[in-house]
C-alpha cells in the first residue's frame, strides 16, 4: 500500500496492526525517531485544520523529520500548475505528502502521479485519518471493537463515510440516522456492507435518530455544515437536522454506559448540547489526541512499506 486515501484500502489485519502500533509508539516514541531523520513531509491544505494539521506536524517531529506546511495560495498550483506536476516535483523533495482538498478526485490524481506516499487529510468525501483516531479511542475504551454498536447521527459525508468503512473492517455494527437528503453515499454504503460480509459487521441506514440511538454503545456526530458545503445551504441544513441534535434526551436512549464521540470542531447547541459534549461520557478530547498517535503510526507504516517495497 503506497497511499492512504480511503479507510477501506486497509485490510482488517492492517487496521488492527496500525492501531496496535499507535499504542506502542505512544508508549515509546523513541522507537520511531529514525524513520524520518533529515527528511521532510509536505502538508498541503486547501481548508483550515487544527487537529489534523497539528497532529501531522507533531507526528513528523516525533519521527525525526521536518514538516513543511503549505496552503493553496503558497504553491504554483495557485497559478495553474497541475496537480500532477506538483506531485512529480514534490516527490523529489519530500518523503510523503499529506493533502486536505475539496474534491476527493484531487488526492487520487495527486497520489497517482506522486512516487512517494500520499495521505488524505480530508476531502469532501473521506476523512480516513479521522477514522483511525475514532477506532483507537473506542478500542481503548472498550478493549475491543467487534460487535459493538455505534449510532452515527448526523450528515453522511466525509467523516461518516470513513467511520463506516473503518467500523465494518473492525466488525462493528453501525446505525446511521440522517435526513434522507443527507444520507451517506450509496456506493460507500455498498462497499462498507461488502467489507462487513467478511468481518461480521452490520450497517443500517435509518431516518429517525431515536431508531439509531436506542441501546447503542456510542453515539457519534459531526457538524451539520462541512467545509466543503455551500454556505447558502446552512439554514436548510439547520432545519433538516434540528431533531438530530444529540442532547440529554437522545443520548439517554443509548446504553446506560454509552460514550459520545465528535470529530470536532463542534458547535454546542447545534449538533450537540453542551451537556453531552462536555459531559463525563464524552471521549472527544481523547479522540482528538489520538489523531497524533495514529498519524505517527500511519506515517511509519507507509514509510516502512515504501522502504521495503520500492527501489528508492
Ligand atoms: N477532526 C479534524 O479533522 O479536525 P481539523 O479539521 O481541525 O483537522
Ligand atoms: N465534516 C467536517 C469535518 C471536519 C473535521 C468538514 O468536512 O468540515
Amino acid at each position: 500500500m503506497k497511499d492512504f486515501l480511503r479507510t477501506a484500502s486497509l485490510s482488517p489485519e492492517d487496521l488492527s496492526l496500525l492501531l496496535d502500533r499507535a499504542v506502542d509508539l505512544e508508549r515509546d516514541p523513541d522507537r520511531g525517531r529514525a524513520v524520518l531523520r533529515g527528511e521532510t513531509v509536505v502538508l498541503y491544505f486547501e481548508k483550515p485544520s487544527t487537529r489534523t494539521r497539528l497532529s501531522f506536524e507533531t507526528a513528523v517531529a516525533r519521527l525525526g523529520g521536518h514538516a513543511i506546511f503549505t496552503t493553496t495560495s503558497d504553491l504554483q498550483t495557485a497559478r495553474g500548475e497541475t496537480l500532477e506536476d506538483t506531485a512529480r516535483v514534490g516527490s523529489r523533495y519530500a518523503r510523503a505528502w499529506v493533502l486536505r482538498t475539496y474534491r476527493h478526485e484531487h488526492v487520487v490524481r495527486f497520489a497517482a502521479a506522486a512516487t512517494v506516499p500520499v495521505i488524505n487529510a480530508l476531502t469532501n468525501d473521506h476523512h480516513p485519518c479521522q477514522s483511525l483516531a475514532d477506532l483507537l479511542t473506542l478500542r481503548q475504551h472498550w478493549g475491543s471493537l467487534a460487535r459493538r454498536t455505534v449510532a452515527w447521527i448526523g450528515p453522511g459525508n466525509n467523516v461518516a463515510h470513513s467511520f463506516l468503512e473503518g467500523a465494518m473492517l473492525a466488525g462493528m455494527r453501525v446505525r446511521v440516522a440522517t435526513p434522507p437528503e443527507y444520507a451517506p453515499d450509496v456506493e460507500v454504503v455498498a462497499d462498507a456492507r461488502d467489507i462487513a460480509k467478511a468481518t461480521g459487521g452490520a450497517l443500517d441506514v435509518v431516518e429517525h435518530p431515536a431508531d439509531a440511538a436506542r441501546g447503542a454503545d456510542a453515539i457519534y456526530t459531526d457538524a451539520w455544515t462541512s467545509m466543503g458545503d455551500d454556505p447558502r445551504e446552512t439554514d436548510a441544513r439547520r432545519a433538516a437536522f434540528e431533531r438530530y441534535r444529540i442532547d440529554d434526551r437522545l443520548f439517554g436512549l443509548a446504553a446506560p454506559d454509552a460514550v459520545f464521540l465528535h470529530c470536532m470542531p463542534a458547535y454546542r447547541g447545534a449538533e450537540v448540547s453542551a451537556s453531552v459534549f462536555d459531559g463525563r461520557r464524552s471521549l472527544v478530547l481523547q479522540q482528538a489526541e489520538n489523531h497524533l498517535h495514529t498519524s505517527v503510526a500511519l506515517l511509519e507504516m507507509l514509510l516502512r512499506t515504501e522502504l521495503s517495497g520500492s527501489a528508492r
